[in-house]
C-alpha cells in the first residue's frame, strides 16, 4: 500500500447532513431517554463530535481504548481493553460510537462486555460500514456510510497513525 491518498470519497458536508439524521433517530429511539455516548478511541472523536451535537437528549459521554491482538494485518477476534470505562452504565442507555466496522469483531466484543455490565440497552452508531470484511455477524444500529473493501483514512480513521486529521474521508491508493 503507497502512503498516496486517493480522491475525496465523502465530504464534511455530507458527513454533517448524515449525523442530523442520525442524531434525530437516536432521540426517537429513545424516546426522550437520557444517554451515555462511548466513543472508541482514537478513530470515532470526530465522528463523536458530529454525534454529540446532533442528539438532543440528556446526554453523558465516556470513551475507550481498546487493540486487538494479532498483526496489523489480520485480526484475531481477542480485544483487549487498553482504557476502561469511567461510568457506571448499569441500568442506562449506551450507544457506542466508532469510526468503523470491518470484521465486527471490536464491537461484538464491546457489545457483549457492556451487555455483561447490565446495560439497559447496548446500540453501535459507527461512522463507516465495510460489509465485505465481515467475520462475525453483528447488528449495527446506525451507520453513517457503507464503503467498498478499501484501506479507508480521514475523519478520525488513520493509517500509521496518520491522516485522522483530513477534513474529509478518503482511502489509500492501492
Ligand atoms: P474490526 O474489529 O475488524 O471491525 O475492526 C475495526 C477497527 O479496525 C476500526 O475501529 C479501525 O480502527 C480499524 N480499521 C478497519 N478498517 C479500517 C480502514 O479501512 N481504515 C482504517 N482503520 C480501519
Ligand atoms: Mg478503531
Amino acid at each position: 500500500m503507497s502512503d498516496t491518498i486517493g480522491t475525496v470519497m465523502i465530504t464534511q458536508q455530507q458527513i454533517n447532513e448524515r449525523a442530523a439524521e442520525i442524531g434525530k433517530q437516536i432521540k426517537e429511539d429513545l424516546n426522550g431517554e437520557p444517554v451515555v455516548l462511548v466513543g472508541i478511541l482514537r478513530g470515532a472523536v470526530l465522528w463523536m463530535a458530529d454525534i454529540m451535537k446532533n442528539t438532543d437528549l440528556e446526554m453523558t459521554i465516556d470513551f475507550m481504548a481498546v487493540s486487538s491482538y494479532g498483526s496489523a494485518k489480520k485480526t484475531s477476534g481477542v480485544v483487549k481493553i487498553n482504557k476502561d470505562l469511567d461510568t457506571d452504565i448499569e441500568g442506562k442507555n449506551v450507544i457506542i460510537v466508532e469510526d468503523i466496522v470491518d470484521s465486527g469483531y471490536t464491537l461484538n466484543y464491546l457489545k457483549g462486555y457492556f451487555e455483561s455490565r447490565a446495560a439497559k440497552t447496548v446500540k453501535i452508531c459507527t461512522l463507516l460500514d465495510k460489509p465485505e470484511g465481515r467475520k462475525v455477524d453483528i447488528d449495527v444500529d446506525y451507520i453513517g456510510f457503507t464503503v467498498d473493501d478499501r484501506f479507508i483514512i480521514g475523519y478520525g480513521l488513520d493509517y500509521d497513525q496518520k491522516y485522522r486529521n483530513l477534513p474529509y474521508i478518503s482511502f489509500l491508493e492501492d
